[in-house]
C-alpha cells in the first residue's frame, strides 16, 4: 500500500546532497582514500573536563529520570554568567534563557510558534538548511534573500517587496555565516534591528559559530544592539565551540514571550534534555576558556593552509575571519555539482556543492576545515594534479 506524502512534507526542498553523498559512498566502497572536506563536524574530540563532568552526573539517579522542560536552573545559570562574560548581555535566568537538544531542534520548531499558514519566513540565500524546512513544516511561505559577494554577503532589506514585508513574521540571520564564511558587524546588526522593529518582524539569530573566529576577531551579539531585545532570539550550541556536535545541546535566548512561546511548542513534542548532559554543558560554559583559545589556533593554521594553497591555484577565495568554511567560486565552466563531482572522481576529496544552501549558493563550492593541517596540504598536491 502506497500512503501520500503530506503536503508540506512533499514541498521540503530537494536534498541536492545525494549525489555527492552517493558518489562518496561508492569511492569509499572502493576503497580510495578520500578527503573529506564536506562535513561541518569537528574532527577533534570533546575536552576531557566535560566528558568528566557527564560521567559524574551519569552516575547520580537523579538525573536518569525526565529532565524539566525549561531547562535545569544550573545550565540557564551557567548560559546568564556566559553572556555576562562574553557579550556584557544581562538577562534573567529563569525566563529568558531556554537550553535545546541543539540549536538546529530549537530553530527548525521556532517558526511553528509564530507563522500561519501563508505567512512568510525572510531568509538568506545560501543558508543552513533547516530555515527553510522549519518554515514550510509550520505552513509558511519562504522569501529568500540573496546573500551575494559584492555586499559582502549580507542581504539587502530594501530589496523586499512591500507585499512580502506585509506578511513576513520572521527573518533568520546567520553571522559568521554558514556557508560563506561571511561576518557581520554591529552597524549591519542595528539596520537589522531597526528594520525588523519598523516591519514588526522577529528576528532568529543564530550564532552557532560565535567563538570560532581567527585573527583577534570577536563576533558581537546582536543583543548588544539598543532595541534589539525586543525582536531579536538568539540561539547558540556548544556543538561547534566544545566539538560537542553528537550530544545536542544548546540554548534560546530571547525576551520572555519569544522564549516561552517556543518553550511550549517543544513542550508538545519532546521532554528536555538528558539532565546529565545538561550538567556536563553547564561545566562547559563555566569552565576555561583555554581550548578555545586553542581550537581557534588549529583551525586558523588550517585555514591558512588551504586559502594560500588555493589562491597558489588560481582559486578565487578569501580567509574567512571566523567559522571553520572556506567558500571558493567554481570556475566558470563548472556548476557547483559538477564542479564537486569532479573534484571527487580526480583528486578522492569531497566538498559540498554551493546550489545545495540554495540557488545563489551556485557557483560555489564549501571547504570544511575539519581534516588535520597534513590531509590539507595532501588535498592541495591533489587539486595541483586536476
Ligand atoms: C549555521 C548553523 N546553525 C546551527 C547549527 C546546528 O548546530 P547544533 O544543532 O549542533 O547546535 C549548525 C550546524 O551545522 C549550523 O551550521
Amino acid at each position: 500500500m502506497i500512503f501520500t506524502l503530506s503536503r508540506k512534507l512533499q514541498s521540503l526542498p530537494p536534498y541536492l546532497f545525494l549525489e555527492i553523498d552517493k558518489a562518496k559512498r561508492k569511492a569509499r566502497a572502493e576503497g580510495r582514500d578520500i578527503i573529506d572536506l564536506g562535513i561541518g563536524d569537528p574532527d577533534q574530540p570533546t575536552p576531557q573536563y566535560i566528558i568528566d563532568a557527564l560521567y559524574r552526573a551519569s552516575l547520580d539517579p537523579a538525573n536518569h529520570r525526565y529532565a524539566l522542560d525549561q531547562g535545569m536552573s544550573v545550565l540557564r545559570r551557567a548560559i546568564m554568567a556566559w553572556y555576562k562574560r562574553r557579550f556584557n548581555v544581562l538577562l534573567d535566568a529563569d525566563t529568558e534563557v531556554l537550553p535545546l537538544i541543539g540549536s538546529k531542534e530549537g530553530i527548525a520548531h521556532f517558526p511553528l510558534a509564530f507563522l500561519n499558514q501563508g505567512d512568510y519566513s525572510l531568509i538568506p540565500d545560501p543558508c543552513y538548511p533547516p530555515y527553510k524546512g522549519g518554515t514550510i513544516l509550520a505552513g509558511g511561505k519562504t522569501y529568500l534573500m540573496p546573500l551575494l559577494e559584492p555586499n559582502s554577503f549580507l542581504p539587502d532589506f530594501k530589496r523586499i517587496p512591500l507585499s512580502i514585508l506585509k506578511r513576513a513574521k520572521i527573518m533568520f540571520l546567520n553571522y559568521p555565516n554558514n556557508p560563506t564564511g561571511a561576518t557581520a558587524e554591529n552597524d549591519f546588526y542595528k539596520k537589522a534591528v531597526s528594520f525588523a522593529r519598523k516591519n514588526r518582524i522577529i528576528i532568529i539569530s543564530d550564532l552557532a559559530y560565535s567563538e570560532m573566529s581567527y585573527d583577534g576577531y570577536k563576533p558581537s551579539s546582536m543583543l548588544e544592539i539598543e532595541g534589539a531585545g525586543e525582536v531579536v532570539i538568539e540561539f547558540h550550541s556548544l556543538s561547534k565551540t566544545y566539538n560537542m556536535t553528537g550530544w545536542r545541546v544548546g540554548w534560546a535566548r530571547g525576551n520572555e514571550r519569544l522564549i516561552s512561546a517556543l518553550a511550549k511548542i517543544k513542550s508538545n513534542i519532546d521532554s528536555g534534555i538528558f539532565s546529565a548532559i545538561q550538567l556536563a554543558a553547564a561545566s562547559a560554559l563555566e569552565g576555561p576558556d583555554k581550548h578555545i583559545k586553542e581550537m581557534c589556533a588549529v583551525y586558523q593554521q588550517r585555514r591558512d593552509i588551504l586559502v594560500s594553497g588555493l589562491k597558489l591555484l588560481g582559486f578565487q577565495t578569501s580567509n574567512p575571519k571566523a567559522t571553520f568554511y572556506v567558500w571558493i567560486k567554481a570556475p566558470k565552466k563548472y556548476n557547483s555539482i559538477k564542479f564537486a563531482s569532479m573534484i571527487l572522481e580526480k583528486a578522492d576529496i569531497v566538498v559540498t556543492p554551493g546550489v545545495g544552501f540554495g540557488r545563489h549558493g551556485e557557483g560555489y563550492i564549501r571547504m570544511a576545515l575539519t581534516v588535520s593541517s597534513e590531509r590539507i596540504k595532501e588535498a592541495i598536491e591533489r587539486l595541483k594534479k586536476i
